[in-house]
């Protein structure tokens, strides 16, 4: 069962794929010693579970069930990077590969997995706070959120820094193919019927594409300033 616990307070980072979100989550949940929700990744997980069954096209209901009996862990390695596990596998890197995007994307569509992932994104809501990172924090999981970010960077951009991630990665995709995807999940992602991405009536926007990660993390802690009061016990 989920027990809302509104005292705790939640900063909520919602936008596109590629707008820097999840590292600028991390960021700013490090820097005032908060808790961290990806909220991608549990649709990510949904998806890559679903396929691990061979269960990818069932119904709304199954996947929902699926998603509702997630078996995950998040750990963090030496280096700081987060490390997530799936029925106690390592699928991290799995995890971040354009395909389970394109996956994800899919069953996030279906309102019976939106609404059985829910009860589990609020699960993450525990003392001192939460940042958590998405589309739909401050619409629809976290509406009382103290703060809400709707951070946005250009297609080519955004295609450009996942282009830079990817390579780094030793991982070797087209830029056209790649805004390509984005392009397309931008429009799956704002056109679903339910929990659309779109910024909260009280979200403040803060477009990224000239902006360094330095600087969009700064802006963000300016802002939460005056409204986040980290009681530590
Ligand atoms: O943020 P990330 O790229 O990991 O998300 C993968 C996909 O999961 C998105 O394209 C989107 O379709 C879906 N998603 C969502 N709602 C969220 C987070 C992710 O629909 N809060």
């Amino acid at each position: 069962m989920t027990i809302e616990n509104p005292e705790i307070p939640v900063i909520a980072i919602d936008g596109p794929s590629g707008s820097g979100k999840g590292t600028i989550a991390r960021r700013v949940a490090s820097a005032l010693g908060l808790h961290l929700l990806d909220s991608g990744a549990l649709y990510r997980l949904t998806a890559l579970a679903a396929a691990g069954q061979g269960k990818l096209d069932a119904s709304p209901e199954i996947l929902a069930g699926i998603a509702e009996s997630l078996n995950v862990r998040f750990s963090t390695d030496r280096q700081g990077e987060e490390q997530v596990w799936l029925n106690d596998v390592n699928v991290s890197d799995q995890l971040r590969t354009e395909e389970s995007g394109r996956m994800a994307s899919r069953v996030a569509a279906l309102p019976a997995v939106r609404k059985a992932l829910l009860g589990v994104q609020k699960d993450f809501r525990k003392a001192p706070g939460l940042v958590a990172d998405g589309r739909d924090m401050g619409t629809t999981v976290f509406p009382d959120a103290v703060l809400k970010i709707f951070l946005t960077a250009g297609a080519a951009e955004r295609a450009k820094r996942r282009h830079k991630q990817l390579n780094d990665k030793g991982i070797d995709v087209s830029l056209a193919a790649l805004s390509r995807d984005i392009e397309d999940r931008d429009r799956r992602d704002s056109e679903r019927s339910v929990a659309p991405l779109r910024p909260a009536e009280d979200a403040r926007l803060l477009d990224s594409s000239n902006l360094t990660i330095d600087e969009v993390t700064r802006t963000i802690l300016d802002w939460a300033k005056d409204r986040i009061i980290v009681k530590r016990i």
